[in-house]
């Protein structure tokens, strides 16, 4: 089965959609393996977003993902990695089609609610630092 690493941002979390998020994927068929709220180190945060590092966002990036809890998941199922993509939507939440979460509840690219590995080899190497998996 694919895994892929999902985590509900801080504004998602503030914003009470953790059950909205949880139901959409649930829903879709796809299964919530592993679950966990915490408050992020920020060192996680520059491992998992380092090759934004030289990005102007970045900054504002890590502080924005460091004001608060997220939900780190590992969802699984058959094609879990495009699906996931799809299912979350564009980065830039303008361009977000409707049904998808940030298509539907965002407006903002830093504080876009949820983020979901961009490939297989993203999917290994973000589920080793949240989950500590090989
Ligand atoms: S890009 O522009 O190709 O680097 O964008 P992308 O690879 O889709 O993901 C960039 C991640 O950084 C977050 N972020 C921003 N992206 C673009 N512009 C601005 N201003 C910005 N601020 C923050 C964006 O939400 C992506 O986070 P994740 O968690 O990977 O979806």
């Amino acid at each position: 089965m694919e895994k892929t690493f999902v985590m509900i941002k801080p504004d998602g979390v503030r914003r009470k959609l953790i059950g909205e998020i949880l139901s959409r994927i649930e829903k879709k068929g796809l299964l919530i393996n592993r679950l966990e709220m915490l408050m992020p180190e920020i060192e996680m945060l520059e491992e998992h977003y380092k090759e934004h590092c030289e990005k102007g966002f970045y900054k504002d990036l890590i502080q924005f993902m460091t004001s608060g809890k997220v939900v780190a998941i590992q969802v699984g199922g058959k094609d879990s990695i495009s699906i996931m993509r799809k299912l979350i939507g564009e980065t830039d939440p303008a361009c977000a089609s409707p049904g998808t979460v940030r298509g539907d509840f965002a407006n903002s690219k830093t504080e876009n609610l949820i983020h979901a590995s961009d490939s297989e080899e993203a999917a290994k190497r973000e589920l080793k630092l949240w989950f500590g998996e090989v």
